[in-house]
This record gives structure tokens, sequence and C-alpha cells, in this order.
């Protein structure tokens, strides 16, 4: 099996945004970092605000992944970015398999891909954040090599 990393067509990315927009602001939620009355404009404004011209924003590549029959399987989102020393990086905003196809190995093969891609681009890393409760995507950052360079806690207080 391999996997096509597609830049998404505008329909595509309005689909994307649709679907996973509102999830992005769930885990907001979940993680305590936002209150769910505000989580889905928050989600929103923030998006927008790293989009601005949505895919025609420099720097940000937004693809549709899909297997051998051309079929859907998920959705990645890489920017490329200066780190504070300089060296450009990658970074992942967003990588999504579809319910029904993970543990298939595509969430693997897209960051094989994009790995590929970055040494050819001379990149000196892909950076990328993850929600302290997303167990399954840390166990398979753990797997790819990725490593915790900072770990963000919260505690909440009572009535807050
Ligand atoms: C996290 C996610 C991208 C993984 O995609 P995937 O295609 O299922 O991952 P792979 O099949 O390549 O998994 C490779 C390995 O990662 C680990 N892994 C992946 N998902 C896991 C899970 N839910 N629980 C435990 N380990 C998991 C396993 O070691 C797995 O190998 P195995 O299936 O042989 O045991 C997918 O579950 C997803 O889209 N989740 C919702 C969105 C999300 O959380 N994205 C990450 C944002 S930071």
């Amino acid at each position: 099996m391999t996997i096509t990393l597609q830049p998404m067509t505008e329909a595509e990315f309005a689909a994307y945004q649709a679907d996973q927009v509102p999830d992005y602001a769930q885990q907001k939620v979940r993680s305590g970092q936002w209150p769910a009355a505000e989580a889905l404009a928050l989600a929103q404004r923030e998006v927008a605000g790293l989009l601005p011209q949505g895919l025609a924003t420099p720097d940000h590549r937004l693809f549709t992944l899909r297997d051998d029959d051309g079929q859907l399987v998920g959705w990645l989102w890489v920017a490329e970015q200066p780190r504070a020393d300089g060296a450009r990086c990658a970074y992942v905003y967003d990588v999504v398999i579809r319910p029904e196809r993970r543990r298939e190995g595509w969430a693997t093969q897209a960051f094989t891909a994009l790995e590929a891609h970055a040494r050819v681009r001379g990149l000196a890393a892909i950076g990328l954040h993850v929600f302290g409760h997303n167990h399954g995507a840390r166990a398979l950052y753990e797997q790819l090599g990725f490593v915790a360079t900072s770990v963000v806690m919260s505690k909440p207080l009572d009535g807050a």
C-alpha cells in the first residue's frame, strides 16, 4: 500500500474544516483549556488566524491523504517555519486518519513521506503539538521517533 499526498482543493478544504474544526474545539474543551460554550468560535478564530489566505497562505500546505485506489483516508496540514535559532523546520498542525481507516499504517506512511520531503527541503526537524489525553497519537509519534521537547501542564481550580 502506498499513500499519496494530494494538495487539497477548495471544496476539500471546506469539507476538512467542517469536519475537523469542531473536533479541535472539542479537544480543547476536553483538555480543560477552553469553555464548551465558546470553543467552536475560538477554534474557528484560531484556524482563520493561522490560514488568513486559506489554502494560499504562504508556507502552509494542506493535503488529502489517499490510498492506492484514490480513496480518501485522511488529511495532513503542515507548515514550514523558522525555529528560534533560524533553522527551517516543518510543523504539523494536523494529521487525521478517517476512523474506519485507522491502525492500517496510513499515519505512519504519511509521516514517512513527509520526512522524506523535509529532508529533500533541507529542513532541520519536524515539530508538532499533541494533547496530553491523546494516547493513541502519542504512541504513534513515539514509535516514529518523536521526543517531547516541552510538556505544558495545568491543574483546574475549583470554581474556575
Ligand atoms: C492518531 C492517528 C493519526 C493515527 O493514525 P493511524 O493511521 O491509525 O496510525 P498507524 O496505523 O500508522 O499507527 C502506527 C502505530 O502507532 C500506534 N498507534 C496508533 N494509533 C494508536 C492508538 N489509538 N492507540 C495506541 N497506539 C496507537 C501503534 O503503535 C500503531 O502500530 P500498530 O497498529 O501496529 O499497533 C489517528 O488515530 C487519528 O486520526 N486520530 C484522530 C486525530 C488525531 O488525534 N490526530 C493527531 C493530532 S496530534
